[in-house]
């Protein structure tokens, strides 16, 4: 991340300095689409983020500049005063959670800039609110603890942005620690951190980007909760129990078939199995096994692909040349509609896929993929 273009441009906008804090996006080895069903994620903090500089200005007012769009927008703190701007009410929308929770916020001047490619299901958007929401708890001792700190950044999506996310990008983003994934039980909130080191252990972790952008404003991600929500409420009418699909087993989604749509019944036989999936690829895990992990990681693209539908021709393509090559293990990442893939491949197969991948991926589709090997870094954090 380029700090000293910020602080350049923060000391000619607002001829002053402050703070820099930074907050990364996130990989996540395993385990989609489960957080808002109440199951397990798996992700990690990655070395691209998001870098602000802060500094309040004895008003009630917020100036703001994204320097990668080089946009400026200016806001209030009450509800009224919303900004135009898209990406402003990331910011504003963290202010107003933290209001709504007690807190007596000032008005600020800001600049940031981030590395983390947009709509490339790495989490840009979160790693904007964990910045601000980090900063802010920081710079006033609000007092918020790091969990209530990803919850404003989730309901700053609910509630600001209209996507009705489940925690664990905003989590990642907060909790993130270098070397380390972590498995969070998304109902509970516990969490324990996962040593994560393939190389050691002969692979190499890499994201091949579609760059097809992925949009998780408007309808499709909220309706796949949707239809989870829907399954749910009819397995709970014979097994009260049940409060999560996390909680399904899959004969009792049998059971109500003929209840359901046959979408909401997919979308749920897809949840559940990957509520497994993911518990299965941990235990694997802990014992180093990569090949299991990698055998999961196809069961997910195929289930997010055929099953929840949030696949696209160009991240099948992608995972299939993965699978040509010998890739221990390939599926799409993130929310799905496009983005990344996520690749465990063998160390000695490595720079074949790379290439393979993308000569293959130009030839096919006629644009550039790109290629991010996977650094697991430190979550939100003050830089200076
Ligand atoms: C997006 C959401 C997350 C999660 C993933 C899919 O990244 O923000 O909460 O649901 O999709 O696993």
């Amino acid at each position: 991340m380029n700090i000293e273009k910020l602080r350049e441009k923060f000391s000619e906008l607002y001829s002053k300095k402050g703070s820099v804090y930074a907050s990364p996006g996130r990989i996540n080895l395993i385990g989609e689409h489960t957080d808002y069903n109440g199951g397990f994620v798996l992700p990690g903090a990655v070395d691209k983020g998001i870098v602000a500089e802060i500094r309040f200005n004895s008003t009630d007012k917020v100036r703001a500049h994204a320097l990668d769009l080089n946009e400026s927008s200016e806001f209030g703190l009450n509800e009224t005063d919303a900004p135009k701007e898209g990406w402003a009410k990331y910011i504003f929308g963290v202010c107003r959670e933290m209001i709504k929770r007690g807190a007596k916020l000032q008005g600020f001047d800001t600049v940031f800039s981030g590395d983390v490619p947009l709509g490339a299901g790495m989490s840009s958007s979160a790693a904007l609110e964990s910045t601000y929401a980090f900063a802010l708890n920081d710079m006033l001792s609000l007092g918020f603890e790091k969990m209530e700190l990803a919850k404003i950044g989730q309901a700053t999506e609910h509630n600001y942005v209209g996507v009705k996310c489940g925690i664990m990008d905003q989590f990642a983003s907060i909790f993130g620690k270098a070397g380390h994934l972590m498995r969070l039980d998304c109902r509970s909130f516990e969490y324990e951190y996962v040593p994560f080191d393939p190389e050691s252990n002969g692979y190499k972790v890499v994201l091949v980007d579609t760059c097809v952008k992925h949009e998780l404003v408007g309808s499709p991600y909220n309706r796949r909760r949707e239809s989870c929500e829907r399954a749910v409420n009819a397995i709970r009418k014979r097994h009260p129990e049940v409060e999560f699909l996390r909680d399904a087993k899959m004969e009792w989604l049998e059971e109500v078939i003929g209840e359901i749509t046959t979408e909401d019944y997919i979308r749920a036989e897809y949840a559940i199995g990957e509520v497994a999936r993911l518990l299965a690829a941990c235990e694997a895990l802990s014992k180093n096994d990569y090949e299991t992990v990698g055998r999961k990681m196809y069961g997910t693209h195929i289930g997010m692909s055929v099953l929840y539908d949030v696949s696209c021709k160009e991240l099948d393509f992608v995972n299939e040349i993965a699978k040509e090559c010998g890739v221990t293990g390939s599926r799409v990442m993130g929310g799905g509609f496009g983005g990344c893939t996520i690749n465990v491949v063998p160390i000695d197969k490595y720079d074949a896929f790379i290439e393979t991948v993308k000569a293959g991926y130009k030839a096919a589709f006629g644009i550039d993929c790109q290629i991010y090997p996977v650094v697991i870094s430190d979550g939100a954090r003050k830089l200076c």
